[in-house]
């Protein structure tokens, strides 16, 4: 790895004491081509390398784009990841920028109604989270996210147990994108809240899949009711988790629903 600066080095071990999250997150990654949209000077990006879980199972290095328009962080970032393609520019444009399908993109974005350039291709409300994993849904198959908790659709961190919460922004996310976010491994980041620095922010990390949309459900016209509410999207229906035991004919196999939560 290239030497940092002293000025370098003091940024780069602020962002490391920011959260350890990026290795809870990094369990959420999958595949070999991974982008980190708003990428700082890639502390996500550096968490989800996955060097030896990769050299373990003989698989390549995984190869990652990261895009950040501040160029002080590009210019960091280059020398904590350098084996990484470092993009200098708004991530609204990446749709546009021909950088190919990835498997995975990954962010830490700047939360709520900041000020941007435009709207992401699909969302056109105002938390900027929502825009960045829209932008993701056009380019990666999966997705991995640390956004604000009033942003999830679900209540994880911090909680004595998993629930689910949706407010007006996010229905509206979810009927203009069809992207379910969903809660993944449900780890709990409230443990990472005292690592946060100036802010304390309660976050959660939500995982997409964005090859399946989810499904709007028509509401069924009543007499009773004068105007037919609108449509509403819902998330897919639960998979069932196979159990393989050893020796197993495949109509043996033990199947279980996954219990709501
Ligand atoms: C919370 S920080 C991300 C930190 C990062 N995960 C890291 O490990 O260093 C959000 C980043 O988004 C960048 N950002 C803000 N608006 C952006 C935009 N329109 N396009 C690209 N990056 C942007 C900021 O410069 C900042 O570095």
């Amino acid at each position: 790895m290239a030497r940092l600066t002293k000025e370098q080095s003091k940024r780069h071990q602020e962002a490391c004491a920011l959260v350890d999250l990026d290795r809870d997150l990094s369990i959420e990654v999958a595949g070999d081509r991974v982008i980190d949209l708003c990428a700082g000077i890639g502390r996500l990006a550096y968490g989800c390398r996955d060097l030896w879980g990769r050299r373990w199972n003989d698989e390549p290095a995984r190869q990652f784009v990261c895009v950040e328009k501040n160029p002080d962080y590009v210019k960091v970032g280059r020398k904590v990841l350098p084996e990484a393609e470092w993009v200098c520019g708004d991530v609204l444009d990446v749709p546009n920028m021909g950088l190919g399908r990835f498997d995975t993109a990954i962010s830490n974005p700047p939360f709520g109604s900041i000020k941007r350039s435009g709207d992401a291709p699909s969302y056109t409300g105002r938390r900027f989270e929502y825009h960045v994993i829209s932008v993701a849904s056009q380019i990666a198959t999966f997705g991995a996210f640390i956004i604000p908790q009033n942003s999830a659709p679900f209540r994880c961190s911090g909680e004595s147990r998993y629930r689910e919460e949706v407010d007006t922004e996010c229905v509206r996310f979810q009927e203009q994108t069809r992207v379910d976010l969903t809660c993944g491994a449900g780890f709990d980041t409230s443990i990472y809240r005292d690592q946060w620095r100036g802010v304390a922010p309660k976050v959660e990390v939500v995982t997409c899949d964005f090859t399946e949309p989810m499904t709007v459900v028509a509401p069924v016209p009543s007499k009773a009711v004068a105007a037919t509410p609108a449509a509403r999207p819902v998330r897919p229906v639960r998979p069932m988790a196979t159990l393989h035991l050893p020796g197993d004919q495949p109509e043996e196999q033990l199947a279980f629903e996954i219990p709501a939560a």
